[in-house]
């Protein structure tokens, strides 16, 4: 039987870029915390399974597809988590790229991802 630890401040979650990197660490160090995890990023297969692992180990977690460059998307999004659970107490404002070059390599189209 699993044991899941649930703090008495358990906190509703969003991640938004938790496919990967720093968003993914900072989901699962929040759900084994106890708080409930909502993961948002483009890779819905990359979700699926860190939340199926996540579920698995028996913490709270869910996902849903986000693209923050469409505000529509992540208002519906936002919604859809209220709505389920009634209030949203934390955003991790992750999801980004960033792109690495010397400033001299004159990369300019990439300044504008
Ligand atoms: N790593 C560093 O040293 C460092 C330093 C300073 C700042 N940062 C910042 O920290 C953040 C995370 O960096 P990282 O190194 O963890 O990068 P990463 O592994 O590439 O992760 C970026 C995350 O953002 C998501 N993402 C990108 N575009 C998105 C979009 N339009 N809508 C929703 N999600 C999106 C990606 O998921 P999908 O592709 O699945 O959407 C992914 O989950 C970035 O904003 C980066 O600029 C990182």
């Amino acid at each position: 039987m699993t044991t899941t630890f649930i703090p008495s401040d358990r906190k509703i979650v969003l991640v938004a870029g938790a496919s990967s990197g720093v968003g993914e660490a900072t989901a699962r160090h929040l759900a084994a915390a106890g708080h409930h995890a909502v993961l948002g990023a483009r890779r819905a297969d990359r979700l699926a399974l860190l939340t199926k692992g996540l579920s698995a180990a028996g913490h709270s977690a869910e996902y849903a597809e986000l693209d923050v460059t469409h505000p529509a998307g992540v208002h519906a999004s936002t919604e859809a988590a209220l709505a389920c659970h009634r209030r949203i107490d934390v955003l991790v404002n992750n999801a980004g790229v960033m792109p690495l070059a010397p400033l001299a390599a004159l990369r300019v189209a990439e300044w504008n991802l």
